[in-house]
């Protein structure tokens, strides 16, 4: 291939790629699958690897992250960046309508919209093309998180069409899915990382990640909410709005045009109920003029636009007595303070419990046993105590005493420099910690001992018969038939577990079956610190087996894509305590796999799974042939001597027939060649 060939190329594939990625991500009316959608994105990005120099900075390959951003500048607005009046009643909302009506004085109707929760981004294109992405800041300069921004599915790379102003800059809002967020806390509560307090910040603190790869991961998204330039489409916020949806936008299926405040107040009233069933959170509601002639004509205050207001949601509220505190403890020995509450209504259920976070947190609120306390639910899941109704207090009530023991097993607690928890130190005799290792090992994305699930492992360790994880596959029928326990639930229901014949059996079953479990996840399950799905799989795949990585160095551990220094200290330190080798050798006398099973390598992957490869041409040797054949056969692709609509790949060595070589660019077939070929399945 020529460059000039590889240009068109890249630009044809670019273009491609944007359209699939709109029908995706905007329309939600996918046409190719998944692994077409990758394989497009494969060939362009061995082009670009092959030709550095015709890599555009707004490639779609940038989706995936790779660039690094060691600084974000600071860019400063074209426009400032201004915020919104803000409201919470009826009353307010009627007197900016009055304002507004004395000021224009002929008809005019509003646009009603949702106020995102999230994180406000400017969005510049300059012929189409997206310049740069600038955070909000502190109104007049923000910082250049382009990059990072890149990754954003939702948002346009290149817009969509031909006819757009020269340049634009559309705002709107960064957010991050109650999905997503569920996701990322779980993930990080895994790695032992500090959870996010909720989407916004998880979406905030994305941004201002140096690695876009992470970004990416991250699964942001965007809803524009603001048009701003010189020569916009229409002179009418909404019809812009549709405009850009043109170009590549998604459009708020939720924003509505409101002939009047009445219509106002119906759209909020709407979503003040309906706010709990959206993916995502918001935390009021933005009314804007439409048409953008009249919004000129009320113009701006010092910090915000006349012709706009927001009407925040107030986040509901009750008061209620602070029985007493409870201290959980958990998995890895963090203690969490619970409020047990006098059961309160709130936002449609019972409130019982809140959780009071770390010992900080009671003393910053001054919580103390008896106070009446103000419980919110906001836009966050969990309720949480906001304060103190002070004037309630009886008179002799004393400060909250932070336990200093463990509550379990009476061990001192530690809490380390810079962190907000108590820890109990004891990870190998507490027992909420032994049942969280045990819980772990047989978890789904672990040992996967599904039959054996959490109420059983504590009806098994209740009868001392498991205190680690290896002490799970001494299990026989007899200690295990026959046991029993009853669970009370919070509503006083009683619930009965007990051991019959076929439960045991399917005990066993599970047990047995886990010893297929491949050594990657045999580690994850064990429990080290810091040791996630990922790290695991890292780990294993780069010293092969167990033995090696015991004896590695925490240096050697370093040398591991992705191992800092937290996880190689955590993993040396593991490995030290004579205790877990024992484990890890019960483990292997009872078949546990410890390590990576050569034969699964090069079982049959379904990678080219109804893909089909003309091979054409000659090759440097006939060997290579017969290669790159085995290849795709063992890839499960399929090989056919002509070309046809059904051919997906010509893999082409030098001398291709004439004859093929039309009929492929007739049909539109991709050719690439025998390197090319070998990279798209590796
Ligand atoms: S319009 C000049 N519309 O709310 C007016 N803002 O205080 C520009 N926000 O930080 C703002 N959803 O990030 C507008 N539908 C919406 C919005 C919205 C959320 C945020 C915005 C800004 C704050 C305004």
């Amino acid at each position: 291939m020529t460059k000039e060939e590889a240009r068109v190329k890249i630009e044809e594939l670019t273009k491609l790629i944007n359209q699939h990625n709109y029908n995706y991500y905007i329309l939600s009316n996918p046409v190719i699958s998944d692994f077409e959608f990758d394989m497009l994105l494969k060939e362009l990005e061995i082009l670009e690897k092959e030709y550095p120099e015709l890599i555009d900075v707004n490639s779609p390959t940038k989706r995936v992250g790779g660039d690094i951003t060691k600084e974000f500048k600071q860019v400063k607005h074209k426009y400032p960046m201004l915020s919104l009046g803000n409201t919470y009643s009826e009353n307010d909302l009627t007197d900016f309508d009055n304002r507004i009506k004395k000021i224009i004085e002929t008809e005019y109707e509003y646009i009603c919209e949702l106020k995102y929760d999230g994180v406000a981004i400017g969005l510049t294109y300059i012929n189409g093309v997206l310049a740069s992405a600038v955070t909000r800041g502190d109104g007049t300069q923000g910082d250049d998180v382009t990059n990072n921004v890149r990754t954003i599915k939702s948002i346009p790379l290149k817009l969509i069409g031909f006819v757009f102003p020269e340049e634009i800059e559309i705002r709107g809002e960064i957010i991050m899915s109650h999905k997503s967020f569920e996701k990322l806390n779980e993930e990080r509560i895994e790695q032992e990382d500090l959870s996010f307090a909720n989407p916004r910040n998880a979406a905030s603190g994305s941004l201002k990640i140096q690695d876009s790869s992470e970004v990416a991961r991250r699964n942001l998204d965007f809803y524009p909410y603001y048009i701003l330039g010189e020569a916009l489409p229409f002179e009418y916020h909404y019809e812009n709005l549709t405009k850009i949806n043109e170009w590549g936008f998604k459009t708020s299926a939720y924003t509505e045009k409101c002939k009047d405040i009445y219509a106002v107040f119906n759209y909020i009233t709407k979503w003040n109920k309906q706010r709990s069933n959206l993916p995502f959170d918001i935390d009021g509601i933005v009314i804007k003029l439409n048409s953008l002639r009249q919004q000129e004509e009320l113009g701006f205050t010092a910090k915000s636009p006349r012709w706009a207001i927001s009407y925040k949601f107030k986040a509901e509220r009750v008061s209620t007595k602070l029985n007493s505190i409870s201290y959980q403890v958990g998995r890895t020995g963090a203690i969490t303070p619970v409020a047990n509450l006098e059961p309160v209504l709130l936002a449609g259920t019972t409130v019982k419990r809140a959780s009071l976070h770390n010992a900080d947190q009671i003393e910053k609120l001054d919580i103390r046993i008896d106070d009446i306390v103000f419980v919110e639910k906001g836009g966050e899941i969990i309720p949480k105590i906001v304060g103190v109704d002070f004037e309630k207090r009886t008179l002799f009530s004393i400060p909250v005493k932070y336990i200093d023991k463990c509550p379990e097993c009476n061990t001192p607690l530690i809490r380390n420099e810079g962190e907000a928890n108590h820890y109990c130190p004891n990870e190998n005799e507490c027992s909420p910690q032994i049942k969280g290792k045990i819980e772990h090992f047989i978890s789904r994305k672990a040992m996967n001992i599904d039959s054996l699930g959490e109420g059983k492992v504590e009806v098994i360790f209740d009868n001392g018969l498991i205190n680690n994880i290896a002490d799970i596959f001494d299990l026989t029928y007899e200690k295990l038939f026959g046991l029993e326990k009853i669970f009370i639930n919070d509503d006083g229901k009683s619930r009965i577990i007990k051991f019959k014949e076929k439960t045991v059996n399917n005990i066993l079953i599970g047990i047995n079956n886990s010893k297929n479990v491949p050594f990657e996840r045999v580690l994850y399950s064990i429990g080290i610190r810091y040791v996630g799905e990922t790290v695991a799989k890292k780990l294993a795949f780069h010293f092969k087996n167990i033995d090696k990585i015991m004896d590695s160095s925490y240096d050697e551990l370093l040398e591991v894509e992705e191992i800092g220094d937290k996880i190689a200290e955590s993993i040396v330190a593991f490995f030290k305590l004579q205790k877990n080798i024992n484990i890890i050798k019960r483990l292997k006398e009872k078949g546990i796999q410890f390590s990576i099973d050569e034969n699964l390598l090069t079982t049959q992957s379904q990678k080219l799974i109804g893909k089909t490869f003309v091979v054409s041409g000659s090759f440097s040797s006939p060997q290579r042939r017969k290669e790159i054949e085995k290849l795709i056969e063992d890839n499960s692709g399929k090989i056919t001597s002509s070309v046809s609509s059904k051919t997906t790949y010509i893999i082409a060595g030098d001398n291709m027939g004439p004859e093929k070589l039309k009929k492929a660019k007739d049909l539109g077939i991709s050719i690439i060649s025998d390197d090319d070929f070998v990279k798209l399945i590796l």
